[in-house]
């Protein structure tokens, strides 16, 4: 058993550590945000993720997880630190790393004895180096210890899941004694044989950003394929389950939809962009994704003022789904914000329903209107747009839908319903890229 402990209880750090806790270590969280341990200790979780609280209670019952705003304690009675803090997008598109920067400090001042400093927060090549050299100049006590990179690839929405079977763990350390320990940490999971992989610290870094950025790749690639799809009488949800087929290819993250957004790939891939920039490369790939992502949000606007033959001004607009994802209560880049902010400049009303978000946009948007369920949003409104695929926006009655709208228009970003049933019940709608009149 190893005593943990993690700096930083957000999203990344509060999973993160419930993770390990489960695996049967001893884990204190901490931050320097009294507010929320006070919450966490009455168990009241600050995020909506589905199992954490279950998680959380299980290990906080067992005596494992622990709660605290003292981070100097947490530092010194810890075998094993993890950093765990924010890493906002800077002004400039850069990762700002103030956060991380003053933990090292803290860490140092608090090194009383050999110990093991593991990075879990997304920080670009190179941060290990500077949290290094952080640490050595400002510590107290000529004491050693090793740095890990230690990304993780959490999905909101499916966190918890993703924590305890993940596809592999990627440890970035130099030093053989950091690796066995950081091996002992993640022991349970040999169980379930997944590859724990060894590379050096730069090599780690990059691993993660490489990943969500192909990622975001991927998805304004089948993007433009369905929109060039729709012009050219394709339908892509064909296109994307024959491609998807070939083993090289993989059918994931070949749904198009809306653009991506989320805390991730957005501010992942523009710092990819960044660090290339800074080492005189230019990394077109990646900034044509960035492009492709910005078009793809407007072009949903584009799309609904087609629907609304032009006329957006004096009508009322039902926006279903507001968090960039199912699953999560975050809204951060979400698609939805584009298509809202635009259905408003243009003189348009909104009429929004999300099951877990309407909170979070309102602090966007505090001037529309916002419904406890999706027939209140949509009664009387001249469209609906489904934005968000939430389970309940799968099997939506559609009869009923129609009955409710004062024209029969739909557009949805998310591909779930039949472009045939729609045909057959008499809606005018669209989608992205999916064939209207399909006859195979
Ligand atoms: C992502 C990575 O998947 C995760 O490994 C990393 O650690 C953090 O960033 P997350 O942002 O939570 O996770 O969500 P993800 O499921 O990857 O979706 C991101 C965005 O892409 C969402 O807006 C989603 O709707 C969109 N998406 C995803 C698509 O439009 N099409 C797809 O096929 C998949």
């Amino acid at each position: 058993m190893k005593k943990i402990g993690i700096i930083g209880v957000g999203y990344v750090g509060l999973v993160s550590g419930a993770g390990i806790s489960d695996f049967g270590h001893k884990v204190v969280c901490a931050d320097i945000d009294g507010k929320k341990i006070e919450s966490l200790k009455k168990g009241q979780i600050p995020i909506y993720e589905p199992g954490l609280k279950e998680l959380v209670d299980r290990n906080v019952k067992s005596n494992r997880l622990l709660f605290s705003s003292e981070i100097d304690k947490t530092i010194k009675d810890s075998d094993i630190i993890f950093i765990a803090v924010g890493t906002p997008e800077g002004s400039s598109g850069e990762v700002d790393l103030s956060h991380v920067f003053d933990v090292a400090v803290e860490i140092a001042k608090n090194l009383d004895k050999y110990k093991i400093v593991c990075t879990k927060s997304t920080v670009p090549v190179g941060t290990g180096k500077k949290i290094k050299e952080i640490i050595n100049s400002n510590k107290l006590h000529a004491v050693d210890f090793d740095y890990v990179s230690n990304p993780e690839f959490l999905r909101e929405g499916s966190a918890v899941k993703d924590f305890l079977w993940p596809d592999r763990v990627v440890i970035g350390c130099e030093s053989d004694v950091a690796f066995k320990s950081m091996i002992e940490v993640y022991q349970p999971l040999f169980r379930n044989k997944k590859p724990i992989i060894q590379t050096d610290i730069s090599t780690a870094e990059m691993v993660k950003y490489a990943s969500n950025a192909f990622l975001a790749l991927k998805i304004s690639y089948i993007n433009e394929v369905a929109n060039l799809s729709e012009v050219l009488g394709c339908d892509i949800k064909v296109v994307a389950d024959l491609i998807g087929q070939d083993g090289r290819i993989s059918p994931k993250f070949l749904h198009p939809g809306p653009g991506y957004g989320g805390s991730c790939f957005p501010k992942d891939t523009k710092a990819l962009v960044k660090l290339a920039k800074k080492a005189n490369l230019h990394i077109k790939t990646i900034t044509a994704a960035i492009e492709a992502n910005v078009y793809q949000k407007e072009r949903m606007f584009f799309k609904l003022e087609s629907l609304l033959k032009g006329n957006v001004k004096g009508k009322t607009i039902a926006i279903l789904g507001l968090s960039f994802k199912p699953n999560t209560s975050d809204i951060r880049e979400s698609s939805s914000i584009d298509i809202i902010s635009n259905i408003l400049k243009a003189g348009g009303t909104v009429k929004a329903f999300d099951p877990i978000a309407n909170r979070s946009m309102k602090k966007i948007f505090p001037n529309i209107k916002y419904y406890s369920n999706w027939q209140k949003a949509v009664n009387n409104s001249d469209c609906v747009v489904i934005m968000t695929e939430w389970n309940e926006f799968r099997s939506l009655d559609l009869i009923d839908l129609k009955k409710r709208l004062k024209t029969p228009l739909l557009l949805d970003t998310r591909n779930i319903y039949d472009p045939q049933k729609l045909l057959e019940l008499g809606f005018s709608f669209d989608t992205v890229g999916r064939k209207k009149n399909i006859n195979y």
